[in-house]
């Protein structure tokens, strides 16, 4: 199983860059280097499904995950969480299923050990060790507060985003909602499911400001250049990790070898860049049926 293993990666590194992949000369990548007992051997990890790796994710989220409009211009989905999703289910050797729902739906299927593993950008905040296991960071990113151009300069510091009267919004269940709790607790905070929905109430001017992750700020206002993003927000856990189903050491441990697979190998980059162009482009912010059609 190792050799399958290795000739996975080999070829994944083939495939993208070799250059990306000989780098250290050792010849001992980061799946070799985990890969000396049984993990990510896909007989060895066990998933909620028989060979399947069941995924959540919530894709109001560019870059991470959302729905690109394909050249039909039917939505499909797309980011770099969801490249490396189908880059860990490969190098398991398992079938990818994902699941969409709205962020905190995210939190509780974790909770619930209803999938695998959570991917959407998510905080390894340590409120929620109690309900999942934590991967190792693999994308660093900070928090800001955004508003709308016409009022950039009424934000000039941290304490600007605490004025009473004003709202302010977070998604549901994010650690952006308990960032508008600390830092703006005099104002009337709103929570929203999405964070799509956020954008569109910044945009028609029913929130004055949100507390939104930086690269996804960064991301949507491409599309709407009116959105400023005006003040960093501190917040000390760094970075997105993958939330996986709580007690599963073989499986957080092959998704941690895979992580450091992608990242060595290039492929998160790859991703990453790939999912800035294509949510540069024109995305889908509504929600999706059941059968994954659009609902008017
Ligand atoms: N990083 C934040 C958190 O973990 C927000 C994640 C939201 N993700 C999403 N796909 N909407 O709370």
């Amino acid at each position: 199983m190792k050799k399958k293993l290795m000739a996975m990666a080999l070829a994944a590194c083939m495939a993208l860059s070799l250059a990306a992949c000989g780098g250290s000369g050792s010849g001992d990548t980061a799946a070799d280097a985990g890969n000396k007992d049984a993990a990510g051997d896909a007989a060895a990890v066990e998933t909620v499904k028989d060979g399947v790796l069941t995924v959540a994710t919530s894709p109001d989220f560019a870059p991470y995950e959302f729905y690109a409009l394909d050249e039909n211009g039917n939505p499909t989905l797309a980011g770099f969480d969801m490249a490396l999703a189908q880059y860990i289910a490969d190098y398991m050797g398992l079938e990818l299923e994902v699941v969409t729902v709205d962020f905190d739906g995210v939190l509780m299927e974790l909770q619930t050990k209803s999938v695998d593993l959570g991917m959407a950008g998510l905080s390894p905040d340590p409120s929620r060790e109690n309900a999942m296991d934590f991967s190792d960071i693999y994308y660093r990113g900070g928090q800001s507060f955004v508003t709308v151009q016409d009022h950039a300069d009424d934000y000039k510091t941290l304490e600007d985003a605490n004025k009473a009267g004003i709202s302010v919004g977070a998604q549901t269940g994010s650690i952006q909602l308990d960032l508008a709790n600390q830092y703006s607790a005099d104002t009337d905070i709103v929570s929203l499911p999405k964070v799509t929905d956020i954008i569109s109430e910044l945009l028609a001017g029913k929130l004055d400001a949100a507390y939104i992750e930086t690269a996804v700020a960064i991301s949507y206002q491409k599309n709407y250049p009116e959105l400023a993003i005006v003040l960093d927000v501190p917040y000390e856990v760094e970075g997105s990790a993958i939330g996986v189903s709580k007690g599963n050491e073989s499986l957080l441990k092959a998704v941690n070898e895979a992580i450091a697979a992608a990242l060595e190998d290039g492929s998160l980059e790859n991703f990453v860049a790939e999912a800035n162009e294509l949510a540069s482009g024109e995305k889908y912010e509504g929600l999706l049926d059941e059968e994954g059609k659009v609902q008017e």
